[in-house]
């Protein structure tokens, strides 16, 4: 009952891939296809033994080495396999252009390939097969950069190839030819090649004459700068000094010494070399360690014989995994667990590897130890700080054999690929926020920080260093760091001056690079170089922020005087025309309020304050004057009213200064200066504008004492500060905290780019790739970012003023001091209005009594 759904289980298990259709090794012996190629064979009668004895050779070797596991063998005559499906193994003995299109034809059934073809031949992929290239002794140069490129240990993209007149055309040839021909499924990168030949002297100082000639005038830039070396022991050396003469082992170029002869003069220990490796070069070497004592077994049969051996053990390691599998299930779970062709093959292979490789390391191995290379590389970069002496050193990277191919144990330029290989190297740096900070943590430990250590963490992290800090004033730094005063920082904020001791240290080559801002100039242009500049320091100036103007006469000023001129114009004018149109109409009659142009007047004013006379004139012709008089009414209060609210939720401020024009024509009110040893100094002088020599002439120099006076005087506006704007941006900005209020505003005008680096020895090796570092962090845009972060790009001050000026506003007494004096004005006026009728009337009151009056009835 419970067979169908395991079968069902099955069929959709394999249903994905190809169906597991091949038997195991328990119900059917693997079978080989061994197939031999004619043209391999230089004569006809090895062809003709090989291939009539091959299967007795084998059987005899299954027979007698390998008890469990039987090998059903089946050679092929010609080269030309029309179906391998069958076939477990394929054993070909070909030429390297045959194994390789067998090969298509066995990886496509996923079968074992073991092969032995001639030299000069790439290997088979690790996972697909073994081969064996049969390699006479002397010959082995070619295969060996065939086998290098195999495991993709050289990745180069340009060659220079330099060797002497030692070697013969056809060695230089070959191996050239296994640098630039391309590989069957690796990516083919060489874009150029280049052969040099020089003289081969007895006397050492000729061979150097010679190979300097040569170096000399070598054009790097368009040739490369990956060189392949291949040289005798003492040649090598030679080269060496001359590169080294010639400063051309520099940390971007490579070079890659074949010294072919090692054996033979007995010396294998190329320790020498060390003193000759130069800070910051990447040199790695082959030499030939062959034992000369051994006798070099290149036989053919030996190696069919260990191939098929290995095999043998791996087939009965796979069957007895099998058995052991097959003995803990039914059939049907045994089908769906095993192993399927291409793991099988896998299994298999690892085997036969780890066979091989005991074989040959065994002393009574199938086929004698033959040929035996190793590589060195040398670990050169960073020594110098760390010991502060040169002393390099080679470490083992790899070895080759003709059996096992390359096989590498580190990389074989490690500072190409892990750059400082994760050492600790020293940097100078001294407290100057906000390029660079130090303070400390609570646990007490030195924390670094700032923009030049936002810079040197992500280098160390690109060039795979960390670092230690040397710094010459921590005593003094630390007391800073708890003591920020507005005065301190523009005092600290400065890279025109840097500390000696640290000069002193980049001299001294105590340190790889000082993480201090420095401002790039000429001076001690014979000990320091600059990095490419971190940041761009533009001028600007800074000003007292300018004050509100008095708000006393607010409610005036919605309009100009003409229009208040106008409007008291139109009112004189329009009381008569009243009157006039009034009286003379025929149908009016008499309106008290109308009765004089005075009276008029006071209507058209009480009209405009929309108070309205209490009559209006009987008259349809003054009625439309009225009329239109409310209409002009309507306009000029609507507007006058729209206008007050914006003048009363705006404040009123003078202009600001924003440009150097601005603060000229402000030259006889107020001063200007900038720090002594500004850089500005000098710009201003080589400018050719004269608005800068203006400014140049009426500057004082700051004396570093006196901030605390100069920054009063910039608050008092008789000063004006003209400084980077980046900390003339931080002054604001530590003001603004220290004083809760903005005391200053910044031009708008950047003038003058002040380039800041860092520095670095002037001989130093590392420029060229820490610059390179540097400019792939300005063109990724990390540089702006860190900059951003440390140093305030927004005018907080000027931010935080627009806010409160929008939401905080309120009416207050000053805004309506002007309408209530004119109040006051008008209550005055009427009492003394009063007096003085008051007085008419006493007067006519007397005159009256004077007369003497007729008595009316
Ligand atoms: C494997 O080969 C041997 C000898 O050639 C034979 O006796 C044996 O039956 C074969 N086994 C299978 C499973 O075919
Ligand atoms: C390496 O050394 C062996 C033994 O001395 C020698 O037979 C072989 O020719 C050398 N290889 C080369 C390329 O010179
Ligand atoms: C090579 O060195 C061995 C010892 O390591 C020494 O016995 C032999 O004489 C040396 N051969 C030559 C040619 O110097
Ligand atoms: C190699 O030579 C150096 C001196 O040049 C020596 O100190 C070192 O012990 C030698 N190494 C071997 C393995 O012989
Ligand atoms: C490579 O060398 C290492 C160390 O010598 C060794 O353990 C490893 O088995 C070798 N691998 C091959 C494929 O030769
Ligand atoms: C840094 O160097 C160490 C030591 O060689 C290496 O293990 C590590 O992978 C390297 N890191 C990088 C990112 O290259
Ligand atoms: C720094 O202070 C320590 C003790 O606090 C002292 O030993 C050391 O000499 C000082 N260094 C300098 C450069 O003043
Ligand atoms: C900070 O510095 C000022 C002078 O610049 C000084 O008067 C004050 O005492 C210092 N405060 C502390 C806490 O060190
Ligand atoms: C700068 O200060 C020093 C001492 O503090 C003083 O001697 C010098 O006169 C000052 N210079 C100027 C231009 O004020
Ligand atoms: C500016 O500094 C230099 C030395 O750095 C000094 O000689 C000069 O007197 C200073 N000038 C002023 C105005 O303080
Ligand atoms: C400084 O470094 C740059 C960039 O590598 C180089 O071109 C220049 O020659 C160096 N200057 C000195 C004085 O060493």
């Amino acid at each position: 009952m419970d067979m169908i759904p395991v079968f069902f289980l099955a069929w959709i298990l394999n249903s994905g891939d190809a169906f597991n259709d091949f038997p195991s090794l328990i119900s059917s012996n693997a079978s080989m296809a061994v197939v031999i190629d004619k043209a391999f064979f230089d004569n006809k009668a090895e062809y003709r033994d090989i291939v009539k004895n091959i299967y007795n050779f084998i059987t005899a070797i299954t027979r007698e080495d390998i008890h469990m596991a039987d090998i059903d063998v089946h050679v092929f005559r010609g080269t030309k396999i029309q179906n391998l499906r069958d076939f477990t193994v394929l054993l070909s003995v070909a030429s390297c252009y045959q194994m390789w299109s067998l090969h298509d034809a066995a990886r496509k059934e996923d079968l074992i390939h073991l092969a032995i073809t001639d030299q000069d031949c790439p290997r088979l992929p690790d996972s697909e097969g073994v081969s064996i290239p049969l390699i006479l002794p002397g010959k082995e140069l070619s295969q060996i950069f065939f086998d290098i490129r195999a495991v993709d240990a050289l990745l180069w993209n340009n060659v220079n190839i330099l060797h002497d007149d030692t070697f013969d055309r056809d060695t230089i040839g070959r191996v050239t030819k296994a640098l630039s021909i391309s590989l069957p499924n690796k990516k083919f990168n060489l874009v150029s090649r280049a052969l040099f030949t020089f003289k081969h002297d007895d006397s050492e100082r000729n061979r150097r004459y010679h190979i300097k000639d040569m170096l000399q005038s070598f054009h790097v830039e368009q040739l490369g700068k990956c060189f392949l070396v291949i040289v005798t022991i003492d040649t090598a050396a030679d080269v060496m000094e001359v590169t080294k003469s010639l400063n051309m082992a520099l940390p971007d170029s490579q070079w890659f010494y074949v010294i072919t002869d090692s054996v033979v003069r007995n010396s294998t220990n190329i320790t020498s070399f060390v003193n000759l490796l130069t800070e910051g070069s990447n040199v790695a070497f082959i030499y030939n360690v062959t034992d000369s004592d051994t006798h070099c077994n290149v036989i053919l049969k030996c190696h069919i014989q260990e191939l098929i051996m290995a095999l043998g053990n791996g087939l009965k390691m796979s069957l007895m995994t099998e058995v052991e599998l097959y003995s803990h299930m039914t059939d049907e779970e045994f089908e769906l667990v095993r192993l399927n062709k291409q793991e099988r093959r896998q299994e298999v292979l690892k085997s036969i590897k780890i066979k091989l490789i005991e074989d040959t390391f065994s002393t009574d191995g199938v086929c004698s130890k033959c040929l035996f290379w190793r590589f060195a590389s040398a670990i050169t970069w960073g020594n110098f700080f760390v010991h502060g002496k040169n002393v390099a050193h080679l470490i083992e990277s790899g070895t080759w054999m003709p059996v096992l191919g390359a096989n590498f144990t580190d990389v074989l330029f490690p500072h190409v690929v892990h750059g400082f290989r994760g050492i600790r190297v020293p940097i100078a740096t001294y407290h100057n926020p906000p390029w660079q900070t130090i303070s400390l943590s609570n646990s007490g430990e030195k924390e670094y920080g700032g923009l030049l250590f936002d810079v040197v963490k992500y280098l160390g992290k690109k060039l795979n260093f960390t670092y230690t800090v040397l710094s010459p004033m921590a005593n003094q730094t630390v007391q800073f760091t708890h003591n920020e005063t507005v005065a301190n920082v523009v005092l600290m904020s400065t890279t025109r001056e840097m500390p000696s001791q640290i000069i002193d240290m980049i001299q001294e080559k105590k340190v790889l690079l000082a993480a201090c801002a420095y401002t790039v100039n000429d001076r001690g242009k014979e000990h320091i170089n600059f990095t490419l500049p971190i940041f761009m320091q533009s001028y600007s100036f800074l000003t007292a922020k300018p004050g509100q103007l008095s708000r006393a006469l607010l409610f005036t000023e919605p309009f100009t005087k003409e229009t208040w001129a106008c409007l008291a114009a139109s009112i004189m004018i329009m009381g008569p025309i009243l009157y006039l149109i009034h009286k003379y109409s025929p149908s009016s009659t008499k309106t008290s309020g109308l009765n004089s142009s005075w009276q008029c007047v006071w209507y058209v004013y009480g009209a405009l304050l929309q108070q309205g006379g209490m009559y209006l004139p009987h008259s349809d012709s003054a009625r439309l004057l009225v009329g239109v008089w409310w209409l002009v009414v309507m306009v000029l209060v609507a507007t006058y009213s729209g206008s007050l609210v914006a003048f009363l939720t705006f404040p009123n401020t003078d202009t600001a200064m924003l440009t150097i024009d601005d603060l000229i024509a402000h030259k006889s009110k107020l001063t200007w200066g900038f720090p002594n040893g500004s850089f500005l100094e000098e710009y201003l002088k080589n400018s050719d504008e004269e608005k800068y020599h203006i400014l140049l002439k009426r500057a004082v120099i700051h004396n570093a004492t006196q901030q605390v006076e100069m920054i009063e005087q910039i608050k008092a506006g008789k000063h004006v500060l003209i400084d980077w704007r980046s900390t003339l941006r931080f002054l604001m900005r530590s003001d603004l905290l220290l004083n809760k209020g903005c005391a200053f505003s910044l031009s708008t005008d950047q003038f003058m780019d002040e380039p800041i680096a860092m520095i670095i020895a002037k001989d130093s090796p590392y420029t060229k790739i820490i610059n390179a570092e540097l400019h792939r962090m300005h063109e990724s845009g990390l540089m702006n970012k860190w900059i951003a972060e440390q140093i305030p790009v927004k005018d907080k001050c000027s931010d935080s003023f627009s806010n409160q000026a929008v939401e905080e506003r309120k009416v207050n007494v000053t805004d309506m001091q002007g309408i209530f004096f004119v109040l006051f004005m008008g209550v005055t006026g009427s009492i003394f209005l009063l007096c003085c009728e008051f007085c008419c009337h006493k007067r006519q009151v007397s005159k009256r009594r004077k007369l003497i009056q007729p008595f009316v009835s």
